[in-house]
């Protein structure tokens, strides 16, 4: 994963729990080599971030899917602020996520190299309606879900979707059914 997400967890632990907590963390776990500090558009193996992720569940007693639901809403703001060029024009947040697998995340594996966003697939069911197909070796759903849930934050609508297949049940692809109002 690239540094970039690693840099958006710092900055939510550091947010969220306070600045000691992560130097707790950085003291605490052990990650595959010599990688602090993380920076942005290095690589670094997945399970760096897995490794801070359980450590702050111990911290917290906070669920590790909770954590990475409330990471996923969290990055949504930060994208907005770095990127605002791939809000430009857009006005609903189901164009919004047309955008992500055709045009996001193309963009990002042109300018983070080694980059390996996943494939997020939209298909119209009805004016409001929407199925969508997540598909990645890292099973982030609720990641996905985060950042569902930051999508209709920043358009001001509400959002309720139906999870009718994942990945962690050994299908091979995450299908929701996603409403806006
Ligand atoms: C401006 C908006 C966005 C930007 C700039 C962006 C960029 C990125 C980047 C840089 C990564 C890390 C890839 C890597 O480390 O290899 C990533 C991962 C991810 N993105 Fe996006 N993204 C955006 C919006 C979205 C949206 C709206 C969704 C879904 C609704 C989404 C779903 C994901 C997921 C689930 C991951 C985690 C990695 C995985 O599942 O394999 N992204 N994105």
């Amino acid at each position: 994963m690239k540094g970039i997400v690693f840099n958006m967890l710092e900055d939510l632990i550091i947010e969220k729990f306070g600045e000691e907590t992560i130097e707790e963390i950085y003291s605490d776990v052990k990650f595959s080599g010599d990688v602090l500090p993380f920076i942005s558009p290095e690589t670094y193996p997945d399970s760096d971030l897995f490794t801070i992720l359980d450590s702050l569940v111990q911290k917290t007693s906070i669920p590790v899917d909770d954590l990475i639901f409330e990471f996923g809403k969290f990055m949504f703001p930060v994208f907005f602020k770095k990127y605002p060029v791939f809000f430009e024009n857009i006005i609903s947040p189901i164009e919004f996520l047309k955008s992500v697998n055709d045009i996001i995340h193309v963009e990002v594996k042109k300018f983070f190299e080694n980059a390996t966003p996943p494939t997020v697939i939209v298909k119209q069911l009805s004016e409001n309606k929407i199925a969508l197909y997540y598909k990645s070796e890292r099973k982030l759903c609720k990641l996905l879900e985060g950042l569902l849930e930051g999508t209709a934050l920043h358009f001001n609508k509400k959002i309720s979707y139906v999870h009718k297949k994942c990945m962690k049940n050994g299908e091979d692809q995450c299908e929701y059914e996603i409403k806006f109002s």
